[in-house]
């Protein structure tokens, strides 16, 4: 499926799940503004803007880095500018950032609590935003949020609960959202893998946990550049899984 010229923001586009998702999207022909906050990488977790877009060129894509916090409402806003400034347009925007923070609820510290939904939720709110007016404007465009099974999933030990509290938003956000903006020709998907994947994320989180039934990141890149492709004409309002989706496209290749 050719992305030929169209420009993708990908948040959280420094390591793992975006990452991989960013390297997709350029091989199948799109700009990717690599979206995230680091820019020096530190010692326990690997992985930075400027390194994204390096391997993407390397590639033979191409790509730009962006310093962004998503919490930050003129972060994202100045993050958006830069691209409309270099590029004139936004086709496609994933919405991939996201954090956990493994506590049970009685010992949850509130601005942990709130950053988990600052982060998962109001980020792609404020990036979904941030980008709508151009999309509308040019009545096209695509948004995929990037869920997780544990929005439906009973329990909560692993991620912590504001982690799938935040999602299980994410997910009506996604179908609420889908719907406004059908009639300007817009598409918004929630895109989640079908279970754990072995992220930078996820090792630091989880650092004795088995990996071995662990998804690698790359297995998200089907089911991203596909739905990265629709308009609202398309398929929209989809919550779905990596493997559903690439279930569907059976017999496409
Ligand atoms: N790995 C899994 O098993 C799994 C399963 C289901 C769903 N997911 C979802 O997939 C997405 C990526 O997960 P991952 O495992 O790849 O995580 P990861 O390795 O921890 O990467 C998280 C990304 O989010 C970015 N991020 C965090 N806070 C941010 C902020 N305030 N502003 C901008 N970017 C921010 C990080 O970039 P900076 O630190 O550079 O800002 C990083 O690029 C998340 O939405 C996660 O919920 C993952």
């Amino acid at each position: 499926m050719s992305l030929d010229g169209k420009i993708a923001i990908v948040t959280g586009g420094s390591r793992g799940v975006g990452k991989a998702m960013a390297m997709g999207l350029a091989k199948s022909g799109a700009v990717v503004v690599v979206a995230a906050r680091t820019e020096i990488e530190t010692p326990h977790l690997r992985g930075t803007i400027g390194m994204t877009v390096e391997e993407i060129r390397q590639a033979g894509g191409e790509a730009l880095p962006v310093v962004c916090d998503v919490t930050d409402e003129t972060g994202v806003g100045r993050m958006v500018s830069t691209v409309m400034d270099r590029f004139g347009r936004v086709d496609i925007l994933v919405n991939n950032s996201g954090i956990a923070f493994p506590a049970r609820t009685w010992e949850m510290p509130l601005k942990r609590w709130e950053l988990v939904l600052r982060v998962n939720l109001t980020g792609a709110f404020l990036c979904a935003r941030a980008v709508l007016p151009g999309m509308m404007e040019r009545k096209a465009g695509s948004i995929i949020n990037i869920s997780s099974i544990q929005a439906t999933q009973k329990g909560s030990v692993d991620t912590g609960l504001a982690y799938g509290v935040s999602k299980a938003a994410l997910e009506r956000f996604t179908v609420g959202l889908a719907a406004e903006v059908a009639p300007f020709g817009i598409a918004v998907n929630c895109l989640k893998p079908r279970g754990a994947v072995d992220t930078e994320g996820m090792r630091y989180l989880h650092a004795s946990a088995d990996k071995t039934r662990w998804d690698p990141p790359d297995m998200m890149i089907k089911a991203c550049v596909f739905l990265a492709a629709q308009g609202a004409g398309g398929i929209t309002g989809l919550v779905a899984t990596d493997e559903e989706i690439t279930e569907r496209l059976k017999g496409r290749d």
